[in-house]
């Protein structure tokens, strides 16, 4: 199986980071938190994936700025993640596009729903109370191991 490398941008209620972490415990994945602050070398592994939430339809600044200034992503296969508040999948083109344009090759990308209490969301409870769930911890494990074993 191969090996990635997944860094990861969680700051609301830790929506993204429950599921890279359910996902290093099952697969050979070192999950890096994003501001990055130790010397990476993307040369160790295989494939690099970004995930990140939602803030105001993008994935976050610094993860962007990390996408922008990563040396070597030029050379890999990458994929992302992401957690939203809203249903659907309306973020797509925000979270690939920056990594489309930078890496090699474009290996997918997946996303949930997470626990959304932005703004007057939360004078309502909240969105997407619950997620993620079990059940979408199960379908991105099965997502990162169909990655690793291409
Ligand atoms: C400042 C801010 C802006 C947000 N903007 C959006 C948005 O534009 N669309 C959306 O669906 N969810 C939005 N959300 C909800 C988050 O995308 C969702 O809760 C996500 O799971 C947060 O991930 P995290 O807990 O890993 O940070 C926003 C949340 C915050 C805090």
């Amino acid at each position: 199986m191969k090996k990635a490398i997944l860094f990861c941008y969680s700051i609301h209620h830790g929506n993204t980071r429950k599921i890279v972490d359910a996902v290093a415990e099952r697969l050979p994945v070192r999950v890096v938190g994003v501001p990055v602050r130790e010397e990476i070398d993307l040369g160790e592994y295989d494939i690099v994936g970004f995930a990140s939430g939602i803030y105001m339809h993008v994935i976050g600044k610094p993860m962007t700025a990390l996408i922008d200034s990563l040396d070597g992503l030029e050379q890999k296969d990458c994929f992302t993640m992401y957690t939203c508040g809203a249903p659907g999948n309306g973020f797509d083109a925000a979270a690939q596009d920056p990594v489309k344009a930078k890496c090699a090759r474009y290996l997918g990308n997946w996303h949930c729903r997470g626990f959304d209490t932005y703004g007057p969301f939360k004078l309502i409870g909240g969105l997407a109370k619950g997620r993620p769930n079990q059940s979408d911890i199960e379908k991105a494990v099965k997502f990162v191991r169909s990655l690793l074993e291409q």
